[in-house]
């Protein structure tokens, strides 16, 4: 279940440190590959060296033990897939939530981007202690995958909420995000992004404001979502999957239309321009002695209707930016480009959209079905769009 995939596990001092020996044998087991990082203080309650033995690598405890001229606390988090809290000590939780970085796995936290599971143990006073939990919602509501303890007899000899959970539960959680992951595997998945470039001559153009933001957090939500991924892009982009870039709209409608009904998904996440020259000038165009002069504009083709209209197997994805009446034009829109989904952003809010790392969006299918994500990076908005369109 787990082979391939790198689990970086981290122990601190609560009394339950020993158990997590075990979770080193069940994630072995599965084929996955341990690092083990310690807090200095759990050094008290299990050995280094029985880790070591058992995750059969070397175990991290030290900030500033540095190897080959790169920080433990960067080149695990590059190795590792996931990332397992456990057993997480109320002192710990509270100073990952805080941003502390005061030893090799807070900074370790601090550093990771990829999925962490937390499993918090205490006695029951902790564990009910009111900046505990403050600090632990903190981090549920950060994406932190929560493996809350359960109750039952504790090593200081109470009865009550705050013992480690199963270990299995640990397990199961692992295995389950690792995959959950990977469920676009065999998917294939076009994205374009960015403002399309309108040449007027050699040096000017008509363009837009769109970043290519939320376009680049879809491609990459895709991937690593285990989907091949490829982004048809207005702008250089060095990324893990194939990258396309081009210019106009015309050579986007050109190389968007080619992966219809080759493709799972078109998702349209560009800002097309509705508009270009008409005549393009081969020579930079000279200063005049007029006050004003006119450039024509011819209309652009309409690539989400015409793709909509073509589409027998692929999925089609449109975006409309709107900066009023943001739902009543989206059900119009959706049913005049003929697409499966849209998704409707309100560009009027300075906090979202355009050239912001956060986006909150409204997602509506062809039967004018609306369902709303709140405000979140732009990445997990990402996740959750694919989600939606692939469940
Ligand atoms: C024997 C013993 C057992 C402990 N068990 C726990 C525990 O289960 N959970 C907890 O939050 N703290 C526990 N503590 C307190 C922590 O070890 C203490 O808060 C420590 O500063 C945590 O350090 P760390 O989070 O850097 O590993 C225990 C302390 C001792 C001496």
């Amino acid at each position: 279940m787990l082979k391939d995939k790198t689990i970086l596990i981290g122990i601190s001092a609560g009394i339950a440190a020993y158990k997590i020996c075990e979770l080193v044998r069940m994630y072995k087991r599965a084929g996955a590959k341990v690092r083990v990082m310690m807090t200095p203080n759990s050094l008290h309650l299990v050995t280094k060296l029985t880790l070591e033995s058992l995750s059969q690598n070397e175990v991290f405890v030290e900030n500033f033990d540095i190897k080959e001229y790169k920080p433990e606390h960067i080149s695990l988090c590059d190795e590792a897939d996931i990332m397992v809290l456990a057993p997480a000590t109320a002192n710990t939780i509270s100073k990952i939530a805080n941003g502390i970085c005061d030893n090799l796995l807070t900074s370790t936290v601090c550093a990771f981007n990829k999925p962490i599971i937390i499993a918090p143990a205490m006695n029951t006073n902790m564990w009910n202690n009111k900046f505990v939990q403050e600090n632990l919602q903190k981090l549920a509501d950060n994406n932190y995958h929560i493996c809350n303890p359960e109750c039952g007899f504790l090593a200081c000899g109470t009865e009550g909420v705050g013992r480690l959970c199963e270990l299995d539960t640990i397990y199961n959680k692992t295995v389950e995000i690792l995959n959950e992951n990977k469920k676009l595997a065999g998917k294939k998945i076009v994205i374009s992004a960015g403002g399309t470039v309108e040449k007027i001559d050699p040096v000017r153009y008509i363009s837009n404001f769109s970043s290519g933001k939320m376009g680049v957090a879809l491609a990459d939500a895709a991937y690593q979502m285990g989907a091949e991924v490829t982004l048809v892009s207005t702008f250089e982009a060095k990324k893990p999957y194939k990258v396309t870039k081009l210019q106009s709209a015309i050579e986007m409608e050109k190389e968007i239309s080619q992966y219809n009904n080759n493709v799972d998904c078109i998702i349209m996440a560009a800002a097309v321009a509705d508009y270009r020259v008409k005549d393009y000038s081969e020579q930079k165009m000279k200063k005049t002695s007029d006050d004003e002069i006119e450039i024509k504009l011819v209309k652009n083709p309409d690539i989400l209707k015409k793709i909509s209209a073509e589409s027998n197997t692929t999925k089609i994805v449109g975006f409309c930016a709107e900066s009023e009446n943001l739902l009543e034009n989206a059900k119009i829109k959706i049913k005049n480009k003929g697409c499966d989904y849209l998704i409707a952003n309100d560009i009027s809010r300075k906090d979202i959209g355009f050239s912001s790392d956060e986006n909150e969006v409204y997602i509506l299918d062809n039967n004018c079905n609306i369902e709303h994500f709140e405000k979140d990076s732009k990445i997990n908005i990402a996740h959750k769009i694919l989600e939606k369109i692939f469940e």
